[in-house]
C-alpha cells in the first residue's frame, strides 16, 4: 500500500530546531521557532490560562461534540475583543464566524470558502509571507501570486510598489492576503497612514481583503495591532479575518482560532457561518473544545481577563525591550540600518539582510540559530546574550 511513497523533506524550521538541540554549546542562542519565550527560554503556560483551566475542570460537565462551527461564545468574545462590542458589524449581526483548529485551520476554512464563492480568484500574498500560507491556500484549490512588500535593502515596506503592483496586476474580485500586525517573517508593518490608503485602495479596486491576525496584542498593543483590520472593515463591505490564540494566549497546542466573514447583510453572515460549518465538517468535522473554552472563561471574567491583559503586556514589553537592546548594540559602523529596522519592527520576527551563507555561518561559527532567510525570533534572545548576538551578526555581515 505504501510502496509508491517517498520521504518528504523536513520542515526547514524543524530541521534548524534539531540542529540547535544537538548543539552542546551552553552559549547557543535559539532564534528559530515562532514561539514566545520568557527570559529563561521557556514557553510557559499563562497564569490566567492555568487558573481558567482549574475552574473549567470543575465546571465542565460534558465532552460531547461542540458542533461544526465550534464554540460560538468564543467567537463572539473574540470578535468583541478585536473589533469592540459596539462595532456596527457586530451590533448589526453582519459577521459569520466559526471556531477553527488554530489560526492555520482558520486560514484553511477561509480559503475553502473563497474557493466556493470565487473559484477563479487569485490570492495575492506579500513577498515574503509566512511559508505555510502557500500550502494552506493553494491546497484548497486557489491560485496564488505575490505582491512586493519587504525591501531587503531599506528593511522597510515597499508600500508604493505594493499598491502599484496590485493596482496593475490584480483583477477585480481577487483576494489580498494581509498580515494584520507583526508581519511574519519580517516584523515590518504598515503605518496607520498606509493602512488608511490601502483600505480605500482595496475598496476602490474591488479587491477582497483576507486578514491574518495571528499576533494581535504582541506588537504595540491591542488598539495599534487591530488598527489596520478596523480600517479595512470601515472601507470594504466584505472582509475575511483569520485569528489565532496560539501566541497571544500561549495556547499553541490547544489549536484555538477562528475565521470570521464580515458581510454586507445579516442574511449573508448566516450563510457564511453555515458554509464554514459545512466545510469544517468535511475536513475535521469540528474543532477541539478545550482552548476555546479557556478563552471564554478568561474573557468572560473580569479578574482573569485583567490577569491575561497584564501577561500579554509583559510578553509584548519584553520583546520591545529586547528590540531596543539589540538595536542599541547594533548601532555601530555597518550595523546602523539593521539597528533602526529592529527597533521599528513589531512582534517576534525580523528578517535580517543576510545571505543563506551568512545565516549558516551564524549557526556553525557563532551558535546563533536563525532561519536561512535571515528570520530571527527576538523572543529567543535575552538581555544577557544580546551583546554576543549583536557581535555575531556584525561579524558575518
Ligand atoms: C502569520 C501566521 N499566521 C497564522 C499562523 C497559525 O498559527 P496556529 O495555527 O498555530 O494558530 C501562524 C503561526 O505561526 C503565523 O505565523
Amino acid at each position: 500500500m505504501f510502496e509508491t511513497l517517498t520521504s518528504r523533506p523536513d520542515d526547514p524550521i524543524m530541521a534548524i530546531m534539531e540542529l540547535c538541540k544537538a548543539d552542546a554549546n551552553p552559549k547557543k542562542i535559539d532564534l528559530g521557532p515562532g514561539v514566545y519565550k520568557d527570559a529563561t527560554g521557556s514557553t510557559t503556560i499563562l497564569k490566567a490560562v492555568k487558573l481558567a483551566e482549574e475552574l473549567w475542570n470543575r465546571e465542565e460537565l460534558t465532552k460531547t461534540y461542540v458542533g461544526t462551527v465550534g464554540n460560538q461564545d468564543f467567537c463572539r468574545l473574540m470578535l468583541d475583543l478585536v473589533l469592540g462590542a459596539q462595532h456596527p458589524a457586530i451590533t448589526e449581526g453582519r459577521i459569520g464566524a466559526a471556531q477553527s483548529t488554530g489560526g492555520s485551520g482558520a486560514l484553511r476554512l477561509g480559503a475553502e470558502l473563497l474557493k466556493a464563492s470565487l473559484p477563479d480568484a487569485t490570492v495575492w500574498a506579500s513577498t515574503p509571507t509566512w511559508a505555510n500560507h502557500i500550502p494552506l491556500i493553494t491546497e484548497a484549490g486557489l491560485k496564488m501570486d505575490s505582491y512586493p512588500y519587504y525591501n531587503r535593502e531599506t528593511l522597510g515596506v515597499d508600500f508604493d510598489d505594493m499598491i502599484t503592483h496590485l493596482g496593475t496586476q490584480a483583477k477585480r474580485g481577487d483576494i489580498v492576503l494581509l498580515h494584520g500586525c507583526c508581519h511574519n517573517p519580517t516584523g515590518a508593518d504598515l503605518s496607520h497612514a498606509q493602512w488608511d490608503r490601502l483600505a480605500i485602495f482595496l475598496a476602490e479596486k474591488g479587491l477582497n481583503p483576507f486578514i491574518d491576525l495571528a499576533y494581535f496584542g504582541l506588537g504595540r498593543g491591542m488598539a495599534d495591532d487591530t488598527y489596520g483590520t478596523l480600517k479595512v472593515i470601515e472601507h470594504c463591505p466584505e472582509v475575511l479575518i483569520a485569528m489565532s490564540c496560539s501566541k497571544n494566549f500561549a495556547l499553541y497546542r490547544e489549536r484555538t482560532g477562528l475565521i470570521a466573514a464580515v458581510t454586507k447583510t445579516p442574511e449573508a453572515a448566516k450563510i457564511t457561518r453555515s458554509q464554514f460549518g459545512a466545510i469544517q465538517r468535511k475536513i475535521v468535522s469540528m474543532p477541539p473544545d478545550h482552548g476555546a473554552a479557556l478563552v471564554v472563561r478568561i474573557l468572560g471574567d473580569d479578574v482573569l481577563r485583567e490577569m491575561w491583559v497584564n501577561e500579554l503586556e509583559s510578553m509584548r514589553d519584553r520583546m520591545r525591550g529586547l528590540r531596543t537592546l539589540l538595536s542599541e548594540a547594533l548601532n555601530v559602523q555597518g550595523g546602523e540600518a539593521i539597528s533602526a529596522a529592529i527597533k521599528d519592527q513589531n512582534g517576534m520576527f525580523s528578517t535580517l539582510p543576510l545571505t543563506k551563507e551568512q545565516a549558516q555561518k551564524l549557526r556553525t561559527e557563532h551558535a546563533v540559530y536563525l532561519l536561512d532567510s535571515g528570520r530571527i525570533n527576538i523572543a529567543g534572545a535575552n538581555a544577557s546574550n544580546i551583546p554576543r548576538l549583536a557581535e555575531s551578526i556584525l561579524a558575518v555581515l
